[in-house]
């Protein structure tokens, strides 16, 4: 089994990763790092003395895909001014270009999400005139055996991922692609990592899949012995009371009740939801192959705020889809009013080749109007942010110390249960310590508290 933190051996070949797009692949370069270390590899964070330079790529919106070619000029510099450095492209943008980004010999290795088991052999056979490129997507690998290096460092809070890929094509998505098909992951091997992570003293595990809601291990003799995500939840939460367990992504259609009973039941599942609605206009929905409409949305709301009243919910918006009109914009508003969410991230529509969407309705909404729409979207999620905040003030609060605050070294900052960033002063606690506080002012992104005990 792996050691749980970074090798920074000074005589080791020297393998450096930057990561992009979601907690997911944050989680995949832990794994990259782990088989990686396995073979004499150790991390830097100092690109000049690197002997390998990786990115682990995002392609959910095209802006995210430019962003990587401006690094990948950079990258190239470095085998400009050093003889044998190997650059590789690994991750969502590796499995959606493929080859593409071998023209011109870019870079020298180009790795899909379920290809890392095969870095090492990549890297050894990368010559000066033959790249190396592995895509191959799997209906299997979910790196089940292999102990992500963490390269948090803060040592409190740690991704597991529970399953990977996706079957919902959702029409403007590319993860699928990217992805490929949704596999779960053995529950053994998942509460194990817990116990390990706890054993080495993090505080707080976060389970992440695409849609965490339909994770199911299907067990090979008896049907009976099948676990559900629930039922992953709640043995997750048994490892210890004092590990908070968070998870990501819900998904409106699939998150059950018995998700709800069981966050409620155990008070160390943290009591916050990110359930992503995309838009409040039913036809749009639709549209986007959600497989809920409006009303369902609301109704999953209620349910969960009826059974957590303090439960945080979070969200995402897309602004601008193909065909969006001023009502559907007006219903996506009226919808964030009525919800309240905590915080959201929110988006313009960005059309990725291949999708459903982009096959099938035209990109037409000019994009003056998408960004006056996500200016709108960005601006009200600002003003129900500081009014979900106001509703703490005069609460208690438990939190979990992170570390200090970035403003002020005096002070310290850490989540509460329900995700909301928390601030106050320092008794001289340190990161992974709990604290309990009491809410005196908020803005729209965190709450100002006072000391209790
Ligand atoms: N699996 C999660 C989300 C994964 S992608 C879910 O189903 O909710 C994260 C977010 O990126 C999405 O929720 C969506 O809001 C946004 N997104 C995905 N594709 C996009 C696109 N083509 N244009 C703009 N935003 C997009
Ligand atoms: Fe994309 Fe939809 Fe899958 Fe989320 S559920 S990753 S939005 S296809
Ligand atoms: Fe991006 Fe891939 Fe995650 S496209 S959002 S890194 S699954």
């Amino acid at each position: 089994m792996n050691d749980i933190r970074p090798v920074t051996d000074d005589s080791r070949p020297k393998i450096y990763i930057e990561t992009y797009g979601c907690q997911m692949n944050v989680n995949d370069s832990e794994v990259i790092l782990s088989i990686l270390q396995d073979e004499g590899y150790a991390l830097t964070d100092d690109m000049d003395k690197a002997d390998v330079i990786l990115a682990n790529t995002c392609s959910i919106r095209d802006n995210a895909e430019q962003r990587i070619w401006g690094r990948i000029d950079q990258f190239r510099l470095q085998k400009k001014k050093r003889d044998g450095v190997i650059i590789g492209i690994v991750g969502c943008m590796a499995e959606r270009l493929k080859d593409k980004l071998l023209d011109g010999h870019q870079v020298d290795i180009v790795a899909g999400p379920d290809s890392y088991r095969s870095l090492p052999s990549l890297i050894r056979a990368v010559t000066p005139d033959t790249p190396q490129i592995n895509v191959l997507l799997s209906h299997e690998e979910t790196y089940a055996d292999i102990s992500p290096v963490r390269m948090d460092r803060n040592g409190v809070s740690a991704f597991i991922s529970i399953m990977r890929g996706c079957n919902n094509v959702c029409s403007y998505c590319v993860v699928p692609y990217t992805r490929g098909a949704e596999r779960s992951r053995d529950p053994k091997t998942i509460v194990r990592e817990a116990r390990q992570l706890f054993e080495n003293g993090y505080k707080e595990v976060t389970l992440l899949g695409q849609n965490v809601d339909s994770y199911l291990w299907k067990d090979s003799v008896n049907a009976d012995n099948d676990v559900n995500f629930a039922q992953l939840l709640e043995m997750v939460a048994k490892t210890d009371p004092s590990l908070r367990v968070r998870f990501s992504t819900s998904h409106p259609k699939d998150i059950s009740d018995e998700v709800i009973y069981t966050m409620a039941m155990y008070d160390n599942i943290c009591k916050h939801i990110h359930l992503p609605v995309q838009s409040g206009s039913s036809a749009m929905l639709e549209k986007m192959r959600r497989k809920y409409n409006r009303e369902w949305y609301l109704e999953r709301v209620h349910k969960i705020r009826s059974v957590i009243p303090d439960c945080g919910i979070t969200t995402d918006v897309i602004a601008g889809f193909c065909g969006e009109t001023e009502q559907d914009h007006r219903d996506t508003l009226s919808l964030m009013e009525e919800v309240v969410f905590d915080s959201a991230f929110m988006f313009a529509y960005s059309e990725r080749p291949g999708t459903l969407a982009a096959r099938k309705y035209p990109d037409d909404i000019p994009y003056s109007v998408k960004t006056e729409r996500l200016n709108e979207i960005i601006a009200l999620q600002s003003r129900m942010s500081l009014k979900s905040n106001e509703k703490e003030i005069g609460k208690r609060l438990r939190v979990l110390v992170e570390g200090p605050s970035k403003k002020n070294s005096d002070e310290l900052c850490g989540r509460a249960s329900n995700n909301k960033m928390c601030v106050f002063p320092s008794c001289g606690e340190k990161a992974g310590d709990y604290c309990e506080v009491e809410v005196v002012s908020v803005t729209s992104a965190t709450l100002i508290c006072r000391r209790l005990g």
